[in-house]
């Protein structure tokens, strides 16, 4: 079948690991649904995936891709859940320590057809297209749970998102300005600003700005590069909400800054099937969509690759089949 799949890691060339061919069907295994993959769609999990970033050097080839919507074996229309729990594993699955991703473990969404456990399907509804569902499981999820679950935000109060055009920063401006939460955010060009602004954004500012006042809430997915500013930004008391490190995980701590404003840390990984349900649920009652930045078929994935990979992104990547 066919597949965008990495080859080996390459730490400083992902794309040159890429590869979209053919590779071998999923293995049925009891307990197990294969999903016909009409669109799955891209994070930057695939280019940390290429670069051999959170996978074994075991794993390659391995077929890309978290996200995907299709068809089950039984013909229903599904959304697939990425985080696979190991078996038996009872409650939040996002605190399973073994848990995985698809693409990490197990074989990935970016193919025409993708293996996952039967209860790592939930209903896609009619109002939302494939290309749209596929944007739900990786980058929206996170968005869903650092702001409805994580932050303690509340309606009318003020957030900062770091980023403009990402796929998580896109989900986090389009679902609080939806939920009535004041949303500002960082974009780096002066058209990422204006498309934040398009999602809902009340404001918007270059990285590492002077705000005109302090936030409630900051929203990372960047790390190093924004990480001091947006504990600068933050009100004392306020809350920084972290679910990923894209230009590094280690900036300086700036502890004296967390322990004097009394300011809290909290991070975040995807979300529970259960959160996937409730991100759909409030997509099906607003209305709201995902921002799709390219849709392409799956056998042009390279040149959607190579879009994220030059930091040229305006919402979702999707590829279609
Ligand atoms: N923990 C989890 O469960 C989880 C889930 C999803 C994602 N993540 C992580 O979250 C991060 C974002 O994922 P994504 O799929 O949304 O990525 P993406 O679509 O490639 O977006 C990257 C974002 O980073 C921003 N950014 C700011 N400064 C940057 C710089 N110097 N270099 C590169 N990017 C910069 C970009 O801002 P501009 O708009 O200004 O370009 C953009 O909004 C990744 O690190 C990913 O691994 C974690």
């Amino acid at each position: 079948m066919l597949a965008a799949y990495a080859t080996a890691p390459d730490p400083s060339d992902p794309l040159a690991a890429l590869e979209v061919g053919e590779r071998p069907e999923p293995e049925a295994r009891e307990g197990w649904t294969t999903v016909a993959v009409r669109a799955a769609s891209l994070n930057h999990h695939d280019l940390f995936t290429l670069r051999g970033v959170g996978i074994g050097a075991d794993r390659f080839p391995m077929i890309l891709g978290c996200d995907a919507a299709g068809v089950d074996e039984a013909g229903n229309e599904v959304v697939v859940h990425s985080v696979i729990a190991t078996p038996g594993w009872r409650g939040d699955e996002t605190l399973d320590p073994k848990r995985t991703l698809l693409s990490e473990l197990h074989q990935g969404t970016m193919a025409e057809r993708v293996a996952v456990p039967a209860g790592n399907v939930v209903p896609k509804p009619a109002g939302l297209s494939f290309t749209e569902a596929a944007c739900l499981s990786t980058a929206w999820l996170t968005a869903y749970r650092m702001l409805f679950v994580k932050s303690g935000l509340k309606p009318g109060d003020t957030m900062l998102v770091q980023g403009a055009s990402g796929g998580v920063a896109t989900a986090l401006i389009a679902l609080g300005t939806a939920a009535g939460y004041r949303v500002w955010a960082t974009g780096r060009s002066e058209a990422k600003r204006q498309a934040a602004l398009g999602l809902g954004a009340h404001a918007v500012y270059e990285p590492g700005a002077r705000l005109p006042e302090r936030v409630d809430a900051v929203f990372e997915t960047v790390g190093e590069a924004t990480w001091q500013h947006s504990l600068r930004a933050l009100r004392p008391g306020g809350t920084v909400v972290i679910s990923g490190a894209t230009t590094g995980p280690n900036p300086p701590a700036d502890l004296a800054r967390v322990f004097f404003l009394q300011l809290s840390v909290i991070g975040s990984t995807m979300g529970t099937r259960e959160d996937l349900r409730g991100l759909i649920s409030f997509l099906e009652t607003t209305g709201l969509r995902p921002a799709i930045d390219l849709e392409l078929p799956l056998a042009k994935a390279r040149d959607g690759f190579a879009k994220m990979h030059a930091g040229d992104t305006a919402g979702k990547i999707v590829f279609t089949l």
